[in-house]
């Protein structure tokens, strides 16, 4: 079977970045939200990304046209009938997640490829949900995901080997690098990467240093691009405090447990650079 048509399910951050590498790499997308006004403002963040590479010289503008020509929008879930593979980049929500897969395998042709690009939840609940658990995968991309060259794929209880190679080719074909991982809570990413987070907060929490020099610290010492707070508000901290529920529930361990500072952030609205406040306030 031979992947040509794909359809990203959510305009937000994750699925405009996604659907843009997509079709940088020759496949037809189409890009799926629940508003058309959502869909529009992430094909604008794509226009606006290809625009920055035409200004490097990285791209010409027919390129460009070429590229976005590839991406069409979608409100209508009934579009799943026609592609090869789905990649789900829709809100982090067991319930909604569930739904979507279920709906998508009664509409999705039989070859159909289900993939999530959840961050932490289980890949074999999420196949669970379908008929079609074999063809059920994780792909979970980074941000900004035009700039990060890692893919974790994640393999659900039952995901075929077949569709993991074919997954791992597309993720290739993208221009990324596939790693194998297994279905465990916040995979092997953000397994890591939270409680680094959630400990940067702890630190700020307990007063041992400011959030400047917390960062500080970890860009300096540790080579880090950004300090772990700024990452924080850069990922989102309702994402962060959601990760971090998800892995002290499914590992039961309170090593896992939130900051108190997180909660009351994400409490207060402070969910970081997207609402305009977390760690730092943003323009
Ligand atoms: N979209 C597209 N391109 C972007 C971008 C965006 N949102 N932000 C930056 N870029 C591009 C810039 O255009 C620039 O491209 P060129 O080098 O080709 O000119 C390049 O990235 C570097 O950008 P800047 O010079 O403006 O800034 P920088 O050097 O500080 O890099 C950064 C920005 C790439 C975001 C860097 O700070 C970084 O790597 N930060 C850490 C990101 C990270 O850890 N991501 C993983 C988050 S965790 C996650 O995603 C998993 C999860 O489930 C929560």
């Amino acid at each position: 079977m031979n992947v040509e048509k794909m359809m990203v399910i959510g305009a937000g951050q994750m699925g405009s970045g996604i659907a843009q590498v997509c079709a940088q790499a020759g496949y037809s997308v189409l890009l799926h939200d629940l508003k058309v006004e959502v869909v529009d403002k992430g094909l604008g963040v794509i226009r606006k990304n290809l625009t920055r590479q035409v200004a490097k010289e990285r791209m010409t503008e027919a390129e460009l046209e070429q590229i976005l020509a590839r991406i069409r929008p979608s409100t209508e879930l009934e579009n799943a009938r026609s592609v090869d593979l789905v990649i789900e980049a829709a809100i982090e929500n067991m319930e909604i997640k569930a739904s979507l897969f279920k709906e998508l395998d009664e509409l999705a042709p039989a070859h159909t490829i289900l993939a999530s690009n959840t961050s932490s939840l289980p890949i074999t609940e999420i196949a669970a949900a379908t008929k079609r658990p074999e063809k059920v995968i994780g792909m979970h991309f980074m941000n900004p995901v035009p700039v990060m060259k890692l893919v974790e794929i994640i393999r659900g209880l039952a995901t075929a080997d077949e569709v993991y190679n074919m997954i791992e080719d597309i993720t290739k074909k993208l221009n990324k690098v596939p790693v194998e991982v297994n279905d465990f809570p916040g995979f092997v990413a953000n397994r890591i990467l939270m409680p680094m987070i959630n400990e940067a907060i702890y630190t700020l929490y307990e007063g041992v240093a400011t959030k400047e020099a917390i960062d500080e610290v970890m860009k300096l010492g540790m080579n880090h691009p950004m300090g772990p707070l700024t990452l924080a508000d850069f990922i989102g901290l309702d994402t962060c405090l959601y990760i971090m529920e998800t892995l002290h529930e499914g590992f039961g361990d309170d090593k896992y447990r939130p900051c108190p500072l997180l909660r009351k952030y994400v409490k207060a609205g402070w969910l970081g650079k997207k609402s305009g406040r977390g760690f730092y306030e943003y323009a």
